[in-house]
């Protein structure tokens, strides 16, 4: 845990058409992160399965790079204290249904094929900044101070 952790966030297709992207950055403001990158892209099929390569075999894999490269996404640096841990907990279990209301997954989804958003949910945090560097140059993060980080920490 560190106060300056970085973490991978992506409003997925579904998030995207259903207009959830000024929804999903407002809770993460609000919840004192900073956002240091972001961007809306279309991911191809290559960039896809190397974000997911760690679920390469399993019998929804297909199916999730199909849906992840269907539309455009919105992807996301947030920084913060414990920032990997603190957005997994905003974002909710995997499976919408399942998940708690008050988390985006549990506010915002239905099913676990369309659950809306990514997060980065690795216990390391050299793992974490990997996966940020699939989506962004080190170019284009910022590193900045803001007037209210004293009154977050
Ligand atoms: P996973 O990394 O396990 O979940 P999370 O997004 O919470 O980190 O799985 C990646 C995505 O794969 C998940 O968001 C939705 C999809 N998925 C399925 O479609 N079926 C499944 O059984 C699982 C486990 C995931
Ligand atoms: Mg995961």
């Amino acid at each position: 845990m560190s106060y300056d952790e970085r973490t991978f966030v992506m409003v997925k297709p579904d998030g995207v058409q259903r207009g959830l992207i000024g929804e999903i950055i407002s809770r993460f403001e609000h919840r004192g992160l900073k956002l240091v990158g972001a961007k809306a892209l279309q991911l191809d099929e290559e960039l896809a399965k190397t974000h997911y390569s760690e679920h390469e075999g399993k019998p929804f894999f297909e199916g999730l790079i199909e849906f992840i490269t269907s539309g455009p996404v919105f992807a996301m640096v947030w920084e913060g204290k414990d920032a990997t841990r603190q957005v997994r907990r905003m974002v909710g279990a995997t499976d919408p249904a399942e998940a708690a209301p008050g988390t985006i997954r549990g506010d915002y989804g239905l099913d676990l094929g369309r659950n809306v958003i990514h997060a980065s949910d690795h216990e390391d945090e050299g793992a974490n900044e990997q996966e940020i560097k699939v989506f962004f140059d080190d170019a284009e993060l910022l590193d900045y101070e803001q007037a209210t980080d004293e009154w977050r920490y």
